[in-house]
């Protein structure tokens, strides 16, 4: 047995894969060999899903028909709607989608079929209830009625239009076609992985997609999102963007390691385990953020996002990441900060399945070994020899929040 291990498996390959290629050192990202600045506002969203599901661009007929089958399956179950309006109104977001994409297990017509066909068929149902659950959960939370839009002409004007109760333009559409396509994989990413890892017991495409919606919550991952949206906002005034960086950088010296690991000693947006410079994710969204930071009047957030940008470059090495220019993104699409992490889940959606269908196509149990670093074998000691556990505390867990 190889006894070596990384921390956080950095650097270690888990498995084979040929759908998404990432060079750190050059900050370039490929979807089946096609570079991403290529693909996005070139191609669109359904048809980069197609790419990444079935390995190829599909022709004008396939593209099409894949339209098609998308747009059949849109709608929203009941019970996932009635489950989503009993929800608590201050429940998270993604939390809402987690539960939605569980419930949905249940009402697939496919149930536990697990062949390649049924597979995608629910990887289908599963492409427009992310979407569909996210957009209900936003207009319930503030008090709107979800609404259908079974005619929208794109996937992007779709997501915009359950949004907004009304077509968005074509700019505006097009805009989010790019997101979800800059979204839509990341080869091994956490969630990614997290839904291989479910899929690879052989559990079905639902499980696996719960899985990653859960895991894509952490600050560390699609989390982040939310966190610089925020950041920024708190920031509020570029001329303040300098000191908020050389504070919170500056604090981390007085820190543990373990502090330091601390989401909020960090400055989210910057950093990743693979990219050593800005990747091109990021150009694409800095762009993007400028023009619409300018086309929505929102420009000052936008001159914050930058002069934090300038701040990190000059005191850091660490690359800026996906989520920093998308937070500014999403503020000129109105998107407020805690919805930010849903928007990447419906462009990562495309990738979770498209790993769940390579997994299952060539699979073998994720199951790796722990460097074991516990006691040494022991005998079991007498009650009355064991030592006190400070760490078995004694506050409540009931579920009454004024216990
Ligand atoms: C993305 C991320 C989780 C990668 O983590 P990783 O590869 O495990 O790297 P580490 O957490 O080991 O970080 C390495 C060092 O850089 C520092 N670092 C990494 N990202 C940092 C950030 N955004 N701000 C400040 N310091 C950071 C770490 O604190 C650590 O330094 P230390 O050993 O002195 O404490 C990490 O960069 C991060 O937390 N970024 C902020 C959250 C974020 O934007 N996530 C979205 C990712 S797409």
């Amino acid at each position: 047995m190889d006894t070596a291990w990384k921390a956080g498996l950095e650097d270690v390959l888990a498995a084979r894969s040929s759908i998404t290629s990432v060079d750190g050192r050059a900050g370039r990202l490929f979807y089946r060999g096609y570079e991403i600045g290529e693909l996005a506002g070139v191609v669109p969203f359904e048809e980069v899903t197609a790419l990444l599901w079935f390995g190829e661009l599909p022709a004008p007929a396939e593209a099409a028909l894949f339209r098609a089958r998308l747009e059949a399956a849109r709608g929203l179950p009941a019970p996932v709607l009635a489950v989503l309006e009993g929800l608590p109104r201050d429940a998270h977001p993604l939390d809402a989608l987690r539960t939605a994409v569980s419930l949905a297990a249940t009402l697939d017509p496919d149930g536990c079929l697990g062949d390649r066909d049924a597979n995608v068929r629910k990887a289908l149902r599963l492409m427009t209830l992310v979407p569909e659950t996210v957009a209900a959960w936003q207009r319930i939370r503030t008090g709107r009625a979800p609404v259908a839009a079974p005619r929208a002409a794109s996937h992007a004007a779709y997501f915009l239009e359950l949004l907004d109760g009304r077509a968005p333009s074509p700019e505006v559409a097009r805009v989010l076609d790019v997101v979800l396509t800059l979204h839509a994989d990341h080869e091994f990413n956490a969630s990614t992985f997290a839904a291989r890892v479910a899929v690879a017991t052989l559990a079905d495409l639902h499980a696996a997609v719960v899985a990653a919606v859960a895991t894509l919550k952490g600050p560390r991952h699609g989390g982040a999102n939310e966190d610089v949206l925020a950041m920024l906002h708190a920031i509020g005034d570029p001329a303040e963007a300098e000191a908020f960086v050389g504070e919170r950088l500056g604090a981390r010296a007085a820190l543990s390691r373990q502090e330091r690991g601390d989401p909020k000693a960090r400055v989210p947006g910057f950093g990743h385990r693979v990219y050593r410079v800005d990747d091109a994710r990021a150009r694409v969204l800095r762009a993007m953020a400028e023009t619409m930071a300018e086309a929505t009047g929102r420009r000052r957030l936008f001159e914050v996002a930058e002069r934090v940008y300038d701040a990190m470059r000059a005191r850091t090495s660490l690359p800026v990441n996906v989520d920093f220019f998308s937070a500014v993104v999403y503020d000129a699409l109105g998107i407020p900060p805690d919805f930010c992490t849903s928007i990447f889940a419906a462009g990562r959606i495309a990738g979770w399945c498209a790993h769940a269908l390579e997994q299952y196509a060539d699979n073998r149990l994720i199951r790796p070994r722990a460097d074991y670093v516990g006691p040494a074998p022991r005998p079991v000691p007498p009650r009355s020899r064991r030592k006190t556990d400070t760490s078995i505390a004694s506050s409540s867990n009931s579920y009454s929040r004024d216990s």
